[in-house]
């Protein structure tokens, strides 16, 4: 791809920065100039990861942060750190993401892929923000999912208390939660006269590990494999699909309030673009109240009066 202008002096923080589209970004962001914060859940892999990217770019300036992104204690203990080590942020990209688990729960009782997918970008950010109040434009990217087209947001029972569970169903909700909270983080932010936008990007398909243990997406029946062994040639590689992501992450046209991804048919693969989104996601009153009950979920409060 392009070299992106230059990002020297930009500390960029990416979730799930170890593998697949994270890693992809991290890379690509490295290469213009940014300090970038690889978040990861695992030390070990981040570490593995880090190790790569250095090798691969010996000029990058990279820390690993050790972050999983779905425990509430682990986000308080990131932020505690960046304070510590950071005094400014001018990206965050909300990337780590799972896909299609069998119903789970983190420590505190969240459903395992809103945990991850989303609530845990909504805490993070808020404990991210007071580090972007530079002068600067500062960017907040959130990875959604060609899936949220076809999801219902039930707010009335977000967490899969009572309606049974899908795992497929869930990740869709996830990524529809997800990109409500962007448009309604964009309006809470243009309404402070903010130098913060927030907007989102999809990768299309991408060649990646997600799912890859997970039965529904990798299935090891004899049809399946050869089902995805024939997809494979057509899914475009992770740094291919991490362009739309770059793209809102760095572009100068990229507006915040927008969605991004791949330009082509059904917005697989291509050159980045405006995507297509759910009108859920740009309901303000779904916004208000999800942002309420994401407030209540997490206990992470901010931009809470507008
Ligand atoms: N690949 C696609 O076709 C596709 C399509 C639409 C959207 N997306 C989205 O793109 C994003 C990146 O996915 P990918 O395809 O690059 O998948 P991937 O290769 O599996 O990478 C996912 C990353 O997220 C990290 N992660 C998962 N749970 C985490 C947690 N609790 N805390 C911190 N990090 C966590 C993983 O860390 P570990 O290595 O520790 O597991 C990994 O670094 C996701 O949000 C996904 O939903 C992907």
């Amino acid at each position: 791809m392009e070299p992106l202008h230059s990002l020297a002096g930009k500390v960029a923080v990416i979730t799930g920065a170890n593998a697949g589209l994270g890693y992809q970004t991290a890379i690509q962001l490295a290469r213009a100039g940014a300090t970038v914060v690889m978040a990861c859940r695992s030390v070990e892999r981040g570490g593995r990861a880090q190790g790569q990217l250095q090798a691969e770019v010996p000029a990058a300036r990279t820390v690993l942060m050790q972050l999983d992104v779905s425990e509430p204690a682990s986000i308080a203990a990131f932020g505690r750190e960046f304070n510590n080590r950071f005094e400014r942020l001018d990206l965050l990209v909300n990337n780590a993401g799972i896909v299609g688990i069998p119903l789970a729960r983190n420590s505190v009782g969240h459903e395992l892929q809103l945990a991850t997918n989303y609530l845990g970008a909504f805490a993070l950010t808020g404990t991210l923000l007071p580090f972007c109040s530079g002068d600067g434009p500062v960017r907040i990217v959130n990875v959604g999912s060609l899936s949220h087209r076809f999801a219902k947001l039930d707010l009335d029972d977000i967490n899969w208390e009572t309606t049974p569970y899908g795992p497929m169903r869930a990740y869709a909700r996830s990524k529809l939660a997800l990109l409500s909270f962007t448009m309604e983080l964009n309006r809470r932010l243009f309404e402070t006269d903010s130098n913060i936008s927030a907007l989102a990007a999809h990768p299309g398909f991408a060649a990646t590990e997600i799912g890859k243990d997970n039965n529904l997406m990798n299935p090891q029946n004899p049809l399946g494999k050869w089902f995805n062994s024939k997809m494979e040639a057509l899914i475009p590689s992770a740094a291919e699909a991490a362009r739309s992501i770059l793209f809102a992450a760095c572009d100068e046209s990229a507006q915040g309030g927008e969605y991004y991804g791949p330009g082509g048919w059904l917005e697989i693969g291509g050159e980045p673009d405006r995507a297509r989104l759910n009108k859920t996601a740009r309901d303000c009153a779904v916004g208000k109240r999800l942002w309420t009950l994401s407030e209540a979920l997490t206990g992470a409060s901010y931009l809470s009066a507008i």
